[in-house]
C-alpha cells in the first residue's frame, strides 16, 4: 500500500475520471474526501470505504474552498494529497462564444482550481509535512482547436499554473505536477459528443466513435486509465518529479 495513512482530496469525485482516481487512492490505502458539487458526492464516499467522506464542494467559490479545507482538517487531521480534478467544458465557434460560457468555464477550470491549490498548499505548509497536488489538464492544453477556444485556454492554463505552483512549492516539500488525460469515456464526453453534433452536423455517437478510432491505442481512454499516474505522483515514487504534466492519452500527444 503506497499511501496507508495519507488523506487525500479528490474534487470533481463523484464520477469520470475523479472517481476513478478517487477509488485508485483508496486502494493504496489513503482516506478520501470526494469534494463535489454534485449530490452523488456521498454516495460514491461510500462506495471507497477507507472511513471516505464526501464534502459538497463548489470550486468557484473561495468559501466553499476554505471550508471544505477546515472540515477535512478536523475529520482527518489535515490533507496530504489533492487531486485538482473538478472541470466542465463548452465549445463554440470563435464568433459565437459568449461572456456567460467564457466566465463559467475559468470561474471552474482556471480560478476554481487555483484557489483550490492555494487553500490546500496554505494548510500543507502550515502543517509541514510537505504533500501531493495532482492537476487534471487535458490533451486540450497542449493544442488549441477551432472549435474550442475557451475549454482549450482554459487546460492551457492548468498546464502553466502546474508549471509556477511546481517551482514555487517544492521548497515546502509540496509537488505540485498534473496529468493531461486525452479523450476519456466519461459523462463529459457525452456533452462533448453532442456539441459537436450540433456544430459538425454528425450523429450522436458519431464523434467519440471518431475520436477513439484516432488515438494510436486504438481506442478512447477510460477512467480507470489514469490511476497508474495519479498513485505515481501522488506517493513517494514521485517525490523527485516537480512542476511536471504527464500525457495519459494512448499516445495522441508527445512533450
Ligand atoms: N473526459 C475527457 O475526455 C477528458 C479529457 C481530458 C481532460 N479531462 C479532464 O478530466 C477531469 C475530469 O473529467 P471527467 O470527464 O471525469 O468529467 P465529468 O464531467 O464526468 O466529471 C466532472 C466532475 O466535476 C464536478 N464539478 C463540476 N463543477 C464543479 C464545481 N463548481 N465544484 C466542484 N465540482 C464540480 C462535477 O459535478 C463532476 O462530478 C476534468 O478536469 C476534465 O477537464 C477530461
Amino acid at each position: 500500500m503506497k499511501l496507508a495513512g495519507k488523506v487525500a482530496v479528490v474534487t470533481g469525485g463523484a464520477r469520470g475520471i475523479g472517481f476513478a482516481i478517487a477509488e485508485g487512492l483508496a486502494k493504496e490505502g489513503a482516506r478520501i474526501c470526494v469534494a463535489d458539487i454534485d449530490t452523488a458526492a456521498p454516495d460514491a464516499a461510500r462506495k471507497l470505504g477507507q472511513g471516505s467522506f464526501s464534502f459538497r464542494l463548489d470550486v468557484t467559490r473561495l468559501e466553499s474552498i476554505e471550508a471544505m479545507v477546515a472540515e477535512v482538517k478536523r475529520r482527518a487531521g489535515g490533507i496530504d494529497i489533492l487531486v485538482n480534478n473538478a472541470a466542465i467544458f463548452d465549445m463554440a465557434p470563435i464568433g459565437e462564444i459568449t461572456e456567460a460560457s467564457f466566465d463559467r468555464i475559468f470561474a471552474v477550470n482556471v480560478k476554481g482550481l487555483l484557489f483550490t491549490l492555494q487553500a490546500v498548499a496554505r494548510a500543507m505548509i502550515a502543517r509541514g509535512q510537505g504533500g501531493k497536488i495532482i492537476n487534471i489538464a487535458s490533451q486540450a492544453g497542449r493544442r488549441g482547436e477551432p472549435l474550442v477556444a475557451v475549454y482549450c485556454a482554459s487546460k492551457a492554463a492548468v498546464i502553466s499554473i502546474t508549471q509556477s505552483a511546481g517551482l514555487a512549492l517544492i521548497k515546502h516539500g509540496i509537488n505540485v505536477n498534473g496529468i493531461a488525460p486525452g479523450v476519456v469515456d466519461t459523462p463529459m464526453w457525452d456533452v462533448v459528443d453532442a456539441l459537436f453534433a450540433k456544430y459538425e452536423g454528425l450523429a450522436l455517437g458519431e464523434k467519440k466513435r471518431l475520436v477513439g478510432e484516432a488515438v494510436p491505442f486504438g481506442r478512447m481512454g477510460r477512467p480507470e486509465d489514469h490511476v497508474g499516474a495519479a498513485v505515481f505522483l501522488a506517493s513517494a515514487d514521485s517525490d523527485y518529479v516537480v512542476a511536471q504534466t504527464l500525457n495519459v492519452d494512448g499516445g495522441n500527444w508527445m512533450s
